[in-house]
């Protein structure tokens, strides 16, 4: 069997939670982006972007997100605000993948939405193949339209993924799947 093929039919993600430093160089993250912009991609419009955070910016944002959940749930707990502080800076680095499809071009917009889908996924595979483990989360301020504001995505853009990437502090169990034979069918007339 091949290390892909073993790859995908082993592969897990780790909790952000599980996620220590070190994280992946500058070079290795170049790396794994141009691995992750390597994507089925109809008519080659790249409907997609990447948004960094410098150590700062993580910060701040982790604020952001407090701010906002203290004012949708203006009665919780410290603890669990302070949970919402450390989203974006619990992992050692997060990567938000941006759908950002063309709405003039002549491509569907779900099309150009699972474009943005493998993105996500071909990074967690890219953070794996250097080393690193990773989790895909979207969470609660990935829909929250103040927050997106405050992120600058434009009016027809959406979070596809927060990509939680680092070293993995503890090896995951594995997870039940499908069967395939709940999820496979012949077609028929
Ligand atoms: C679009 C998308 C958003 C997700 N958002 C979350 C999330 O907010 N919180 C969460 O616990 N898991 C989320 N997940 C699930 C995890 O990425 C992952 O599937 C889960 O931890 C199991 O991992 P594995 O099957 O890759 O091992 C999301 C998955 C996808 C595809």
């Amino acid at each position: 069997m091949s290390e892909l093929l073993d790859h995908l039919l082993t592969r897990r993600s780790v909790q952000a939670a599980f996620l220590e430093a070190p994280a992946p160089s500058e070079a290795e993250v170049e790396v794994m982006l141009t691995a992750a912009a390597r994507v089925p991609d109809h008519k080659k419009l790249a409907p997609w972007r990447f948004l960094r955070f410098d150590a700062a910016g993580a910060k701040r944002l982790g604020d952001v997100v407090a701010e906002r959940w203290l004012e949708i749930e203006p009665r919780s707990k410290d603890e669990r605000v302070e949970v919402e502080r450390a989203r974006f800076t619990r992992a050692p680095l997060v990567i938000a993948v941006v759908s950002s499809p063309n709405l003039a071009a002549p491509v569907p917009v779900w099309e150009q939405v699972l474009s943005a889908g493998a993105v996500c996924m071909n990074l967690v595979h890219a953070a794996h193949g250097s080393g690193f483990a990773a989790q895909w989360l979207t969470e609660w301020y990935a829909f929250d339209a103040p927050f997106l504001k405050v992120l600058g995505l434009g009016p027809d853009e959406q979070i596809a993924g927060f990509i939680h990437i680092g070293t993995a502090a503890a090896t995951p169990a594995d997870r039940d799947r499908p069967n395939l034979s709940d999820i496979v069918s012949y077609w028929q007339e």
